[in-house]
This record gives C-alpha cells, sequence and structure tokens, in this order.
C-alpha cells in the first residue's frame, strides 16, 4: 500500500453519545495494522497522563461539579497536554493519529450545549492549538433517543450513568448534535458527516472507503 508521503493524516471522529465512535476506531485500526499503516489510536478527554487525570476529574461526580466555563477550560488543557506530548510528536514521526473526539466536541458540547458560546469556545481553541488542525473529521451522526438508547444499553441499562455529560439533559444533546453539523457545513474540506444508524460493518466500510479516498495512493 502506498500512502501519500506529503499526508500524515491526523483524522478525528466525532458525534453524540452511542454514536459508535470507540467501536469504529478500533476496526479502523486492525485494517490499517493488516495494511501496514503505523498508526496511535488516541483519545480525548485523555490520551496523555496528565490529560487522563483530568478526564477523570470532567467526567465523574455531579452533574454541576464544574461550572461550564471550568469545564472547558478543563478539557481544553487535557487537549494541550494531548497535544503537545502525544499528538504532535506522533505525527511528527510520521505515524498517523486516529483520535476519538478533539475540539469539535469542546465547540459543540460546551460552547452549545453548556452555553459557554461557540465562537469563545472556538477562540480558546485557536489559542491553544495553533494552526494544527484534523486533516479529516468524521462526523458520526444519529438522532439523540438512538445514541442514548444505545449508550444506555451499553452500560448495562442503569439509569445512573457514569459519564457526567451524558448524564446532562437530552437539550444539550440535541444543540451539540447541530453544531456539529453546523461545523461540517461551514468545513466541508476537513468534515464529512456520516450517517451512524447502521450496521457496525456498514459504517465501517464507509469510514475505510473514505480514508481510502483521501489518504491512499491506491484510492
Ligand atoms: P466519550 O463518550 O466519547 O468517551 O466522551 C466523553 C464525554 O466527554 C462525552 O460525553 C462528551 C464529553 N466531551 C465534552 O463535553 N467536551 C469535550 O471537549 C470532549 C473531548 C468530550
Amino acid at each position: 500500500m502506498n500512502i501519500r508521503p506529503e499526508k500524515v493524516p491526523f483524522i478525528t471522529l466525532e458525534g453524540g453519545e452511542g454514536s459508535g465512535k470507540s467501536t469504529q476506531i478500533k476496526l479502523l485500526s486492525d485494517w490499517l495494522h493488516s495494511k501496514g499503516v503505523e498508526h496511535l489510536c488516541t483519545r480525548e478527554p485523555g490520551g496523555a497522563p496528565g490529560a487522563e487525570e483530568i478526564r477523570h476529574l470532567v467526567l465523574t461526580g455531579d452533574v454541576d461539579r464544574w461550572t461550564p466555563l471550568t469545564e472547558v477550560l478543563l478539557y481544553t488543557a487535557a487537549r494541550s497536554d494531548h497535544v503537545e506530548r502525544v499528538i504532535v510528536p506522533t505525527i511528527e514521526a510520521g505515524k498517523w493519529v486516529l483520535c476519538d473526539r478533539f475540539a469539535d466536541s469542546s465547540i459543540a458540547y460546551q460552547g452549545a450545549g453548556r452555553g459557554v458560546g461557540v465562537e469563545k469556545v472556538r477562540d480558546l481553541q485557536r489559542l491553544v492549538l495553533g494552526s494544527l488542525k484534523p486533516d479529516l473529521t468524521l462526523i458520526l451522526d444519529l438522532p439523540i433517543e438512538v445514541g442514548l438508547e444505545r449508550a444506555m444499553s451499553r452500560e448495562g441499562g442503569k439509569a445512573i450513568k457514569e459519564d457526567r455529560i451524558e448524564r446532562m439533559g437530552k437539550a444539550l444533546h440535541e444543540q451539540s448534535r447541530s453544531v456539529f453539523l453546523e461545523i461540517a457545513e461551514q468545513e466541508p474540506d476537513r468534515c464529512v458527516v456520516v450517517d451512524a444508524d447502521q450496521s457496525v460493518d456498514e459504517l465501517q466500510l464507509e469510514l475505510r472507503t473514505i480514508i481510502r479516498g483521501r489518504f491512499m495512493a491506491d484510492g
């Protein structure tokens, strides 16, 4: 497999709860591995030791543990650590990076869902990330009810979920879904919206086709 030499892609997966990002990343990793493509799969919040500690802080405890502004600062602090210590060095070493959530999640969840303001959160991301942007963002889109239902059954049907953000009201999830779709409209070169309301295999095939077309010379 010839990988286009000028591109060491930084790919992010975004989407609502239960959209299947983690499963899809695992399958993409198996596929890239079988093609001999050196890559790293990582996630946010987290992906570096300090960032994983912040993950614990933001995802546990009472829903109102953090104010929305504090929350976005924590997510962004974790991102800064992850970018400097893991993402940039990995890309510089010539390995692909696949990341489960990135800055668009802060714009969608904290900017819109939690009411900090989309532009304010965008500015904060610019400040921290400089010119770093994903080369491709796959937005796994599906109706909120379907996603929350899936997330619930993943957690054994527990009424109380582990993740603070998942436990926030449906309106937050509706708002973040529409912001993901708006981002995709504003940045069509970077973002591709994929219907996540299909089987794991069908979705995986679609994601592979997109990646092959963009970054693999036989695409
Ligand atoms: P996950 O469900 O993909 O593991 O993500 C963890 C939660 O963190 C999810 O509910 C979305 C939320 N989140 C934000 O609210 N803002 C962010 O910037 C990120 C990266 C995640």
